[in-house]
């Protein structure tokens, strides 16, 4: 398809499109390249005057408003700053008021009628230099009433004017310009409304609410540990023979519970009554067992796959929680044996949850032999493993490379052996190794120095005695996703920090389409953690900002896309919604599936992912270790969407039995295609098999 706008033609492949690319696609059709409607370049003198003129009386700026429902990638926009908290600075001028956002980023403002015009200054803030590149739009109700061209770190900010008359509602947009998000702080400087002389309302920061509450089975914590018994994945586990091991088998059911379980691997014992697998592999190789596990309303069996090799452990994408985004530096021992109290009573750890992650502020000063020790909050490191041990639970936790953490705390710099061998005493099974403080801040590295410190780590825990699962963590440099694997890394984050918005989840989430084919059994892309729930990154927490159906298309994006299932939020508050969310078994499986193929997009559809017309679907399968797939069909649009996924791209033909994984329903089979409606920022997860002839 070739598409002609203004002087330029552009042809369109179809697919696939990688999400910059394809951004960039959407800008253009948007914008047509340059500015339009109420945006004009900025001279510096015009620039200087609109920074010192005071406005009238009716004028209010948007940095008055209450801007904590704002989506952008950041979570927090600046006030009168640009986000990281430094003063807005365009092209050398200062600006005394504004919002600094990072894009993407969508402010939604509700004026009732009551406004006549807005006016900014726009660009892309001095603080990142040249880097970084955006484009602006302002939306009055469903109306395109300016936008700029892609604008660039250090070139000429755009002043943007708007008639607001009769207007109900406006959106200020920020798209990426095309190169990705990095570096795209994004400034509405002096940005303000004026109102109507005497207008008795003001505007307000709006957020759009799901219609309807979505459409998935509501489950209760508790509710899996009632009923007929069924034994869930992971169905393979791996182990390095002679190192200590431990597996509880998860199974939901009434209880009480007795687990047997056929050809265990000589060293290794079953506890009948926690269905916990303990012991040391006496020898290489790999079993089936076959397990099974009697309840008070019946008996389920499976088979469960046991490598006895080294370097196999995290065969499916480890499932847990990390203490980060709900505690920040306030976590302490209590809060994480509440997780893992949770854990049991709520029936997650039936479903397979099996890691509680302490993340940075455990770690206090070294003794005079350079043993890292814990500080006042954790009395007792190894108590605290063989607590969760005896729970079947694993004990995971964190440090850098570098001479301190990222919150300021010990790193592990010339220390990796020491380390390791307390880790192992204390009886750890999982490190989140994070960059923080190892060399400088900077993303250009040479491939050698990104890896070094992680090789050095993993040398380490090589000869510790002890299986430990190695998170990398440095935020997706240096493409770790090509050579993660290649020094040892079980799951390696993609991305920077992940925060409770649309804007963010979103992006990071679709993104991993472009590391697919580097995922797989032990060695997986890591998205981040979770966030639904009760979140806060320290000691005050508050519901996550996802909508229901946003958090529908977190979970089923992260299922889809074989990332670690790390819990994000205070378990000992879990509502129904969240429970439900994370304790769908049919969704886990998926997660869970033992071929370990990760999901990747297969078509897409619209161009614009912001703004009132925001109008992307997109359609994402992954093969089964069954023969059947699972498909994800997701609307990124701003409201409802037919979405339809085609066999074609989904590389199959025939009849197909359809099973909605979030209703838990058998629905009609189908051949050729599956259509479904979606609404605003929803996903619908369906497992396709074929249906016999
Ligand atoms: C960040 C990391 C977060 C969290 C935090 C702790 O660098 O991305 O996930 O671990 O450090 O200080």
């Amino acid at each position: 398809m070739s598409l002609v706008i203004g002087n330029s033609s552009f042809v369109i492949r179809p697919r696939p499109l990688g999400p910059s690319a394809a951004l960039f696609l959407a800008v253009v059709i948007l914008t047509g390249c340059g500015d339009a409607g109420g945006a004009r370049v900025l001279n510096r003198k015009a620039a200087e005057i609109i920074a010192t003129t005071t406005q009238p009386a009716d004028t209010v700026w948007l940095d008055d408003c209450e801007l904590s429902s704002v989506d952008d990638r950041s979570g927090s926009p600046g006030k009168s700053k640009c986000f990281v908290g430094k003063p807005i600075i365009l092209a050398g001028q200062t600006y005394p008021r504004g919002v600094g956002v990072h894009a993407p980023s969508e402010i939604i403002i509700d004026l009732d009628g009551a406004a006549t015009r807005f006016q900014a200054v726009v660009s892309i803030d001095d603080e990142v230099g040249k880097l970084g590149s955006a484009v602006f739009s302002v939306w009055v109700d469903d109306r395109d009433a300016a936008h700029t061209a892609i604008l660039r770190g250090g070139g000429p900010p755009r002043e943007i004017s708007v008639d607001l008359t009769n207007a109900k509602r406006l959106w200020l947009v920020v798209d990426d310009g095309g190169d990705g998000i990095d570096k795209d702080y994004a400034d509405w400087a002096m940005a303000r409304i004026e109102m109507k002389p005497g207008a008795t309302t003001k505007p307000r920061i709006s957020r759009i609410v799901d219609p309807a509450p979505p459409a998935i089975v509501m489950m209760k914590p508790g509710d899996h540990l009632t009923g007929v018994p069924e034994i869930h994945p992971p169905f393979v586990v791996g182990a390095t023979p002679g190192r200590p091991f431990l597996f509880r088998v998860p199974a939901t059911g009434a209880g009480p519970m007795r687990f047997t379980a056929d050809r265990l691997p000589a060293g290794l014992k079953i506890d009948a009554n926690s269905g916990i697998i303990s012991g040391t592999l006496k020898e290489r190789g790999r079993t089936d067992v076959t397990i099974a596990a009697q309840g008070s309303l019946g008996r389920s069996s499976s088979t469960l796959t046991i490598i006895g090799v080294e370097h196999r452990l995290a065969q499916t994408p480890p499932m847990g929680w990390n203490s980060w985004n709900a505690w920040g530096t306030s976590v302490d021992e209590a809060k994480v044996k509440a997780a893992a109290a949770a854990f049991e009573s709520s029936g997650l750890a039936a479903l397979g949850y099996a890691y509680v992650n302490i993340d940075d502020a455990w770690e206090g000063s070294r003794d005079a032999q350079g043993r890292i020790r814990t500080n006042d909050k954790f009395p007792d490191m190894r108590a605290l493993a063989g607590h969760l041990h005896r729970m079947g639970l694993k004990l995971g936790i964190y440090s850098s490379p570098g001479p301190k953490t990222c919150a300021e705390f010990e790193g592990s710099k010339d220390h990796e052996l020491d380390d390791a061998r307390t880790y192992a005493e204390w009886g750890i099974d999982l490190l989140k190794y994070d960059w923080c403080s190892y060399g400088k801040i900077s993303n250009d590295l040479p491939r050698a120095e990104l890896r070094k410190p992680y090789e050095l780590m993993r040398a380490a825990l090589d000869v510790c005695g002890r299986d430990i699962v190695y998170s990398i963590c440095q935020y997706g440099r240096g493409k770790v996703w090509e050579w993660g694997a290649e020094v040892g890394g079980n799951y390696w984050r993609t991305t920077g920090d992940i925060i409770d918005t649309w804007a963010c989840m979103s992006v990071i989430g679709f993104a991993e389409h472009a590391h697919a084919e580097f995922s797989r059994p032990g060695h997986w892309n890591d998205p981040d953690m979770l966030v639904v729930g009760r979140v806060g990154w320290g000691p005050t927490l508050h519901a996550t900002r996802l909508t229901p159906n946003e958090q529908v298309t977190h979970i089923t994006l992260w299922s889809l896309l074989a990332a670690p299932m790390l819990i994000g939020c205070d378990l000992s508050q879990l509502d129904d919604l969240t429970f439900s969310l994370l304790g769908n078994a049919d969704v886990l499986a998926i997660n869970q599936d033992a071929l370990g193929r990760q999901a990747a997009r297969v078509a897409r559809t619209g161009t614009l992912l912001y703004g009132p017309k925001a109008d992307v679907t997109e359609i994402w399968s992954r093969p089964l270790e069954d023969g059947s797939i699972a498909v994800g069909l997701f609307n990124r649009g701003a409201g409802e969407a037919t979405v339809t996924a085609r066999w074609p791209d989904l590389g199959i033909r025939g009849k197909h039995n359809v099973r909605n994984l979030w209703l838990k329903q058998e629905l009609a089979p189908a051949d050729g295609s599956f259509t479904t409606k979606i609404p605003r920022h929803g996903a619908v997860l369906i497992r396709l098999t074929p249906a016999p002839k």
